[in-house]
This record gives structure tokens, C-alpha cells and sequence, in this order.
């Protein structure tokens, strides 16, 4: 392979969210999160993990802000906790809350670099759960209200926002199959609160406008799950085009085009009588289109036709999912870097080719392999390599790509996997909370000093 040159403009970052990192869930009035209540349910989390602690990310932002610096970040994206800015979710603001992030935007700031912020990273205050979470309209009200607090308080520094990270997952994993917080098995519930978060999602686009720093970009990060039938039968290729349609089109066709797949909508609508969708919601998603995208992704999936199975997505979307072919991660994600061009096309021609950044990348390995008290994570070297040279191609052939993040900056709590999946280029040991890079960590340290992938 010929070396890659980046523009050189072209943003390098690494990604976090809130509650896998922060820890110090007690600190300065926090309220509750759902993964708070989540992580005390026997038998959820892998060996009963939480996020209590974490990476000590609240106490030690500053060292891990060095950390970046010495990476030669030139961005970093972080989520904001709501519960720290809003401990009941709406109503009265905790300002030393809203502080932690004030002194961690500033940090960045003079270190040069650049925060892309995302509003909701999973961990919704227990206390909107307690009224329904997502699966009550209003808490588009409330979300809108609490995005315009932090417009207005980071605004200054801060210029791209992303509303929601991965809503299908908040969707489908928290609503429908209740893998992850809160814990739901309910998938009318699940479409709903689908519906509820895009509402959520144009409000929080709308409020931008009138506040007091709107000069940035506020868009959405999106999961990309690209599918392919087993076989070229017709009845594969209609399981894919369904699951196509439930992972991405539902969100994509929604932030992008302003409307809701017409197949999809008839199944659920069939099947589920979800979504209700009122006089006006449609024209207020349409009027409120995201202008940044994030595109996070790690794998891709096979599927085939299914119509017996008695799970939720296999009954009425007709589609069973299938073992992948190829080598996985840790994970057991199958690596498949084609998947990601082929995607990354569609956002490209479907979706009006938005000002697009990799907000999520990454893999999980066992990192057993120490050399010279060194991790020494070829594997994922290579993954990345692999990934980061898709991404130039389809840049390439004409995707307006503007940046790449990592996931993850650091080893962190994944969500019900604990602690025992490592996503990090940075190794925490969790004892002693030290960080030590991993080989990955200086060679993405060389390709953003030298802005070309050898
Ligand atoms: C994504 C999540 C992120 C992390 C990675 C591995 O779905 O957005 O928080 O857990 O997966």
C-alpha cells in the first residue's frame, strides 16, 4: 500500500462518553443515572461492575487532558452526564455540575484542543426514567430544555454538538431486548421511544438557533450496522432491506431526509401500533435536520430470512442474524472494513453528503501481548490501519469527511461487558488508576504528527 496523506485540516481525535469514564457518580450533587440503577441489578453487568469509579476521569480530566496533548490530539469527544447538570433531569440546574464541564472545556481549550461535545451518551437521570424515560413524548421538552443549558454555557468554546449517541441502541437494546439500561423488554416501547428521541433530537436542533453562541454545527452520532443477505435469494435480500431498515434507514431517512422509511413504518405500525406520530411531528423533524454527522462503526452483519422465530425483530422483520465469515474482535465483531466504504457511499449519495466525522472506531482485543512493560496491540494497529485507510478512500471518492476519532482514548466500562472488554489505546490499570499508552497509542501519535498512514 502507497503511503496516505490527510488534508491538512483533517481532524484527529479520540472518544469517550461520560459514564464509562467519569466515575465520581457521588461528586458535587450528581444525581442518579439509569446505568446507576442498572449496574444494581444481579446478573446485568459482567461480574457486577459499575461505573462508581471508573477511570477516576472526574478527578484526573486534567492529567488525561496531558494525555491527549501528548497524543497530539487535535479534538476530543466527550459526553455530558445530565444528571450532573440536572440531578432531577429538568427543572433546577446544579451549577457545580455544570462546572466540571466548564473546567474540562477550558482545559482543552489551552491545550488546543478541540471539544465536539455529545448531549446524551446513555445515562439519562434516573429520576425521567421514574416518569417513563424514553418512552414519554415529553421528555423532548426536557431534553430541549437541558440542551440549551449547555448551549448557552459551553457555546463559547464549544461549536459542533451531537445530540444523541447511537439512538437505535437506546432504543432497542435499553426498550427492546432490556440489555441495557433501563432494561425494557418491550418492543412497541422501544419504537416509541425511537420516535420520541428523533422528536427529542429536532427539538434539541431547533433550540440551537436561539441560543446565545449558535455559530457551530449541531448534528447526531449514528451507529451504521451495513448488512448483507446470506444468499441472493429474494427472501434474504428482504431480511436485509428489513434489518436495513430498522438499524439504519430508521434514523438516517429521519435526521437526513426528514421522513421515516415507508416499509419499516407499515411493519411497525402493523404489528405494534408504534409509533404515534402527531399532527406536526414530521414537519418538526423535517424543519430540524442535523448538519453534522457521526458515524460510529465496528462491524457488519450478515442476515437471512426467519420466519418463525419468536424474538421480536426475527417475527416481524422476518430476519435472523447469522455467524459472521470472517475473523472477529473480542467482541466477536466480525473485521470487515469494506462494510464501512460501502456504508460510508450511502451517506454519500443518499443522504446528501453531510459534513461527516468518524466519531467512533475501534476494537477490542485481549492486549495479552507485553513487550517491555509495553502493550503491544498489533491487532488493533492493524484494525485501525485497515478502517482509517476506508475512510481516506471513501473521502477519497468524494464523502466530505472532515475527521476521525478513535474509540477509545482509554480502557473504560463497557457498558454490560464491566470492565472486561478493552477498547483503549491507553491502558488504565484500574488499581492504581495509572494510564500507560499502548503501542497503538504511539502509532497514532506518529500518524497525527506526520498526517499520513503508512
Ligand atoms: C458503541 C458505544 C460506545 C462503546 C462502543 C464500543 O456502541 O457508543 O460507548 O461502548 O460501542
Amino acid at each position: 500500500m502507497q503511503n496516505i496523506i490527510f488534508p491538512k485540516d483533517f481532524v484527529w481525535g479520540a472518544a469517550t462518553a461520560s459514564y464509562q469514564i467519569e466515575g465520581g457518580v457521588k461528586e458535587d450533587r450528581r444525581g442518579e443515572s439509569i446505568w446507576d440503577t442498572f449496574c444494581r441489578i444481579p446478573g446485568k453487568i459482567f461480574n457486577g461492575h459499575n461505573g462508581d469509579v471508573a477511570c477516576d476521569h472526574f478527578h484526573r480530566y486534567k492529567d488525561d487532558v496531558k494525555l491527549m496533548k501528548e497524543l497530539g490530539l487535535k479534538a476530543y469527544r466527550f459526553s455530558v452526564a445530565w444528571p450532573r447538570v440536572f440531578p432531577q433531569g429538568r427543572g433546577s440546574v446544579n451549577l457545580k455540575g455544570l462546572e466540571f464541564y466548564r473546567r474540562l472545556t477550558n482545559e482543552l481549550k489551552e491545550n488546543g484542543i478541540e471539544p465536539y461535545v455529545t448531549l446524551y451518551h446513555w445515562d439519562l437521570p434516573q429520576a425521567l426514567q421514574d416518569l417513563g424515560g424514553w418512552d414519554r413524548r415529553d421528555i423532548a421538552d426536557d431534553f430541549a430544555e437541558y440542551s440549551m443549558m449547555m448551549y448557552n454555557s459551553l457555546g463559547d468554546i464549544v461549536k459542533k454538538w451531537f445530540t444523541f449517541n447511537e439512538p437505535w441502541c437506546t432504543s432497542f437494546l435499553g426498550y427492546a431486548y432490556g440489555v441495557h439500561a433501563p432494561g425494557i423488554v418491550d418492543p412497541a416501547a422501544a419504537v416509541r421511544a425511537s420516535h420520541n428521541i428523533m422528536l427529542s433530537h429536532a427539538k434539541a436542533v431547533e433550540a440551537y438557533k436561539g441560543s446565545k453562541h449558535n455559530d457551530g454545527k449541531v448534528g447526531i452520532v449514528l451507529n451504521i450496522a451495513p448488512v448483507y443477505p446470506k444468499t441472493d435469494t429474494d427472501r434474504d435480500r428482504l431480511a436485509a432491506a428489513n434489518y436495513d431498515g430498522y438499524c439504519n434507514r430508521w434514523f438516517f431517512d429521519c435526521c437526513f431526509l426528514g421522513r421515516y422509511p415507508e416499509d419499516i413504518l407499515k411493519i411497525y405500525q402493523n404489528a405494534l401500533k408504534a409509533p404515534v406520530i402527531r399532527n406536526g411531528d414530521m414537519e418538526l423533524i423535517s424543519s430540524n435536520r442535523a448538519s453534522i454527522l457521526g458515524v460510529n462503526y465496528y462491524t457488519r452483519t450478515i442476515v437471512s430470512s426467519n420466519l418463525i422465530s419468536d424474538s421480536f425483530t426475527g417475527r416481524i422483520l422476518k430476519f435472523r442474524e447469522c455467524r459472521p465469515g470472517g475473523p472477529v474482535t473480542e467482541m466477536g465483531w466480525e473485521i470487515y472494513p469494506q462494510a464501512f466504504y460501502d456504508f460510508l457511499e450511502r451517506v454519500r449519495t443518499t443522504y446528501g453528503n453531510p459534513e461527516t466525522y468518524i466519531t467512533e472506531n475501534g476494537a477490542a482485543f485481549p492486549d495479552k501481548n507485553i513487550i517491555d512493560g509495553m502493550i503491544d496491540d498489533a491487532d488493533r494497529i492493524e484494525y485501525l490501519k485497515q478502517h482509517i485507510s476506508t475512510a481516506y478512500k471513501a473521502m477519497r471518492d468524494g464523502l466530505d469527511l472532515r475527521g476521525y476519532f478513535v474509540w477509545s482514548l482509554m480502557d473504560n466500562f463497557e457498558w454490560a461487558h464491566g470492565y472486561s472488554k478493552l477498547f483503549g489505546i491507553t491502558h488504565v490499570d484500574y488499581g492504581t488508576q495509572k494510564r500507560t499508552f499502548k503501542k497503538s497509542a504511539l502509532w497514532y501519535r506518529e500518524l497525527i504528527r506526520t498526517n499520513t498512514l503508512t
